[in-house]
């Protein structure tokens, strides 16, 4: 994992990093593990994938065998943390949190094919294994207590004398563990976890129709009315609920590379300013604290220090007023992923780690330049309408809403020996050049193809009506043949995104005047319908059950 961090030194800063440092051996040993499982993941092939060195696994662990129990250890509180505390805080009221239960059960938060599959590895293992053993059975013994706590309670609730809680909840833990076995054999692109979750729920409507009715309580319709592309309400709840504090993809780490420079953009939440300080990289809300004007207007440039022409205050690179005793400017948070650069809003409480999308483990490999200022686009179609087109491709991962997910799919390809070159091969009659795409829910969308990254920012503007950031990044190729080639590249993804949001505007006009759906739910790609499902379930009211109306 090629997350770094990108905040100054500070009191509590060494002790930050080593737990960032620790964190992504671990993240990375995860993934050595659902490639070569326990017995064949080696220091080495977790620093090839970490991109560390090996001596600094010895400052964290005594041995690999330690290692990978702190792995598992990780999981395991992990599921505590997303699964058992919630839903046992729900235990009160039996329907949801068993809803909640399954939700977070089958979800990718702790459900991706990556982690699952470590899971089963370290049980295959546990017999010989003690340590295993211990975690694996703990946790699924708290499980198992929980499930038949939940149910025991809704027999009661519901006088359903005759029925035996012991067998439900086996019935129910089995339903979980199939699914997550298919899990295990597939990719995030192909995992549908809406028709996992349908299951799950039909088995409990199965045993408690009342409780569990087909068009109420569990999410089993992930389509959306076509209202929820146009709608003032939806529009300032998906500000609130999708946009405020997420993190937002501001340019490359490369783009800073002296003391001065600095990027601007404006993004949901910050109008963010990244500059090159005398101790690294520091990101502010670009507006004046006297008054919210922006400070700096350019996209880009080079500075000595921060100046507000309207009243001449000053700040110095740190964000510190140099005259008087004027406030300093709000910081915000920023984090660079394999070079690429995330903002977002200072929100003073825990939230989601940094996005690292696929793209940044090659990204980072290369020596991408600017080809020109990001354009800028306004569209008249709803911002959904552009993301969906985004996971309706044969492939498409997304990264979950809260952006905390690895894409394990491609480090499992980088563990076994996959390299940038094959991303970006320039082109063979074997084997042409396949372009990485990567989604970080709610809005970004990173491609990269023969030395060129294109990255699109979707932004709500208005209902119906959106805004688009467009970056394009290519190497600086030598060679004249290379140069084409990088240049088409970016070319066609220039077109394909034209093609896209032509598309949008049309199904936009569509939606207001035919009045039908975008696409009806149960012929949906697995991406689409996750991401359909996550807006549902974050705005009241925008999920649409059989036999609503249009
Ligand atoms: S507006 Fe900036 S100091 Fe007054």
């Amino acid at each position: 994992m090629t997350r770094a961090p990108a905040t100054p030194a500070g009191p509590g800063r060494p002790r930050a990093s080593r737990a960032r440092q620790r964190q992504r051996l671990i993240d990375a040993c995860i993934s050595a593990l659902h490639v070569h499982g326990p017995s064949n993941t080696t220091v080495e092939k977790v620093v090839t994938i970490a991109r560390m060195s090996p001596g600094i696994v010895r400052f964290y662990f005594d041995s690999k065998a330690a290692m990978l129990v702190a792995s598992l250890e990780y999981l395991a509180a992990e599921f505590e943390e997303q699964l058992l505390g919630p839903v046992g805080a729900l235990r009160a009221t039996p329907v949801p949190a068993l809803e909640r239960l399954v939700e977070i059960y089958l979800g990718a938060e702790i459900a991706s094919a990556r982690k699952v599959s470590v899971w089963y590895s370290f049980w295959g293992e546990a017999s010989s294994r003690q340590e295993y053993y211990d975690i694996c059975g703990q946790r699924d013994a708290r499980f198992e207590l929980l499930v038949r706590e939940l149910i025991q309670r809704l027999i009661e609730d519901t006088g359903s004398v005759q029925l035996d809680a012991d067998a439900i909840a086996l019935g129910l833990i089995g339903v979980l563990e199939m699914l997550w076995q298919g899990y295990a054999f597939q990719t995030e692109s192909t995992i549908d976890r809406a028709q996992a979750r349908r299951r799950c729920m039909a088995y409990l409507r199965s045993v408690f129709p009342a409780q569990f009715p087909a068009a109420g309580g569990a999410p089993d319709a992930d389509d959306l009315p076509p209202g929820a592309y146009a709608n003032a309400r939806l529009h300032e709840a998906e500000r609130t609920a999708l946009f405020a504090g997420s993190w937002q993809f501001v340019g490359l780490e490369r783009e800073l590379a002296a003391r001065g420079d600095y990027l601007t953009l404006d993004v949901p939440g910050a109008r963010a300013l990244v500059v090159r300080g005398p101790a690294g990289l520091r990101a502010f809300q670009n507006a004046c604290p006297h008054r919210p004007h922006a400070l700096l207007a350019a996209r880009c440039g080079r500075v000595d220090e921060i100046t507000c022409t309207h009243h001449a205050l000053a700040y110095d690179l740190a964000g510190r007023a140099t005259h008087g005793a004027a406030p300093a400017l709000s910081p915000l948070e920023l984090a660079a992923v394999g070079g690429l650069l995330f903002v977002r809003a200072a929100t003073g409480r825990p939230g989601a780690q940094p996005p690292a999308p696929a793209v940044a483990f090659h990204a980072a490999t290369l020596a991408l330049v600017a080809a020109a200022p990001p354009a800028v686009l306004e569209v008249d179609a709803d911002w959904k309408l552009v993301v969906e087109q985004w996971l309706d491709r044969p492939g498409a991962v997304a990264a979950t809403a809260a952006g905390a997910e690895f894409e394990g799919e491609a480090q499992a390809r980088v563990a076994a020996g996959w390299s940038a070159a094959r991303y970006l091969a320039l082109g063979s009659p074997e084997e042409p050049a396949q372009p990485l795409q990567s989604i970080v829910l709610p809005n970004q969308h990173f491609e990269l193809r023969s030395g060129c990254l294109q990255v699109v920012l979707v932004l709500p503007l208005a209902p119906g009506r959106c805004r688009l950031y467009l970056f394009d990044y290519r190497v600086g190729h030598e060679e004249r043949a290379l140069r084409a080639r990088t240049y088409l590249a970016a070319r066609l993804a220039r077109l394909r995104l034209a093609a896209d949001l032509a598309l949008a505007a049309s199904i936009q006009q569509g939606l207001d005047s035919v009045g039908a759906g975008p696409s009806p739910a149960d012929r949906l790609p697995a991406p689409l319908a996750e991401f359909r499902h996550i807006i549902a379930g974050l705005i009241p009211g925008a999920r649409r059950h059989p036999g609503d109306p249009p």
